[in-house]
């Protein structure tokens, strides 16, 4: 623990300023980081992570949604808006992190991610360190701090995968997102990952056959990795979400009773249901995972990783 201690203390005077030491004097208390990732891409986690939001928010849960799908965000698209500043800004030091969050539908808050950028979906850890600093200032104001992450399964993904509490792996019933999300699920445990991983299986038109796959990831998970994965809930194929993108508006609101909205509803409540509300941590364990990753990322000398880290 010391040394653990030791390593975070020097590799944030090395690599950060004053702003970031602080973070781990000021420790948020409460916070549940919880990162939405997939192996393949297009399976759903924006959908779910907004839509989620807003159904935790419901339950009188304070949200924060990141959209961390650097360079390829979409959040704000699927809300109709286009943020004044962007964590682009951030990195670039334009503006503090605070400066960026909008407030979304139903009281959640969202800081918007920068589409089209190249170089954001490249950042250094010392680049996103800059995101970082800025999460301490929300010190007590959430609840639930959602992660929409990229696909996939780059260094850059699995530093927020690593380091969030619980991470929910999205997939859907098809063979390749099946696999995908089984690769995402190997590389977390590959990188000696405490994360806390959830399956969500999308896009399901027959419950029961849905739920065997489901059944046989998660078997194949603890068989052949030794970890279990809970299955966490599915959500059906359902037109009013397509519908609600094309319409620039989350489902949850524009279509309340829709099976989608429903199967939703019941996630978050099994969420609050399962996840016990954190001891002291939060956000001050978030960060110190996300630095510890980048140490080890760093000292394996793996220079591909680390330079998309
Ligand atoms: N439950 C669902 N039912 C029907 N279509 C869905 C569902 N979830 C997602 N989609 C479709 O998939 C598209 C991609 O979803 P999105 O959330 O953007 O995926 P990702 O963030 O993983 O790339 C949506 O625009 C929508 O058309
Ligand atoms: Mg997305």
């Amino acid at each position: 623990m010391a040394k653990q201690a030791d390593l975070l203390r020097q590799w944030i005077e090395e690599k950060t300023g004053e702003a970031t030491r602080d973070v781990l004097k000021n420790r948020i208390e409460g916070s549940r980081v919880m990162a939405v990732t997939s192996g393949k891409g297009g399976v759903g986690k924006s959908n779910l992570t907004l839509n989620l939001a807003m159904a935790l928010a419901d339950r009188q849960q304070r949200v924060v949604v990141l959209d961390a799908d650097l360079g390829l965000a979409n959040i704000n698209i699927m809300l109709g808006y286009e943020p004044q500043y962007t964590l682009w800004d951030v990195v670039q030091e334009k503006v503090p992190l605070r400066h960026t969050i909008q407030p979304g539908p139903h009281g959640i808050r969202i800081i918007p991610g920068g589409s089209g950028i190249a170089q954001l979906a490249a950042l250094q850890s010392v680049e996103i360190s800059r995101i970082i600093e800025g999460f301490q200032e929300l010190e007590g104001e959430c609840d639930w701090l959602m992660i929409d992450t990229g696909a996939g399964i780059s260094a850059n993904v699995l530093s927020f995968v690593l380091a969030a509490d619980e991470a929910l792996v999205v997939t859907n019933p098809e063979p390749t997102a099946l696999a995908d999300a089984y690769g995402l699920i190997k590389a977390v445990w590959e990188s000696s990952g405490s994360v806390s991983l959830k399956l969500v299986m999308n896009r399901v038109v027959q419950k029961e056959s849905a739920l065997q796959m489901g059944e046989r990831l998660t078997t194949l998970s603890q068989r052949v990795l030794g970890r279990p994965v809970e299955f966490l809930g599915m959500v059906s194929e359902d037109g009013n979400v397509a519908r609600a993108v094309l319409r620039q508006e989350p489902f949850w609101s524009l279509y309340p009773r829709t099976a989608a909205s429903q199967d939703v509803g019941a996630i978050a409540d099994r969420l609050l249901d399962r996840i016990p509300p954190p001891k002291r941590g939060g956000w001050g364990a978030f960060v110190r995972r996300l630095t510890h990753t980048w140490s080890a990322l760093e000292d394996s000398g793996d220079s591909q990783k680390k330079g998309s880290v």
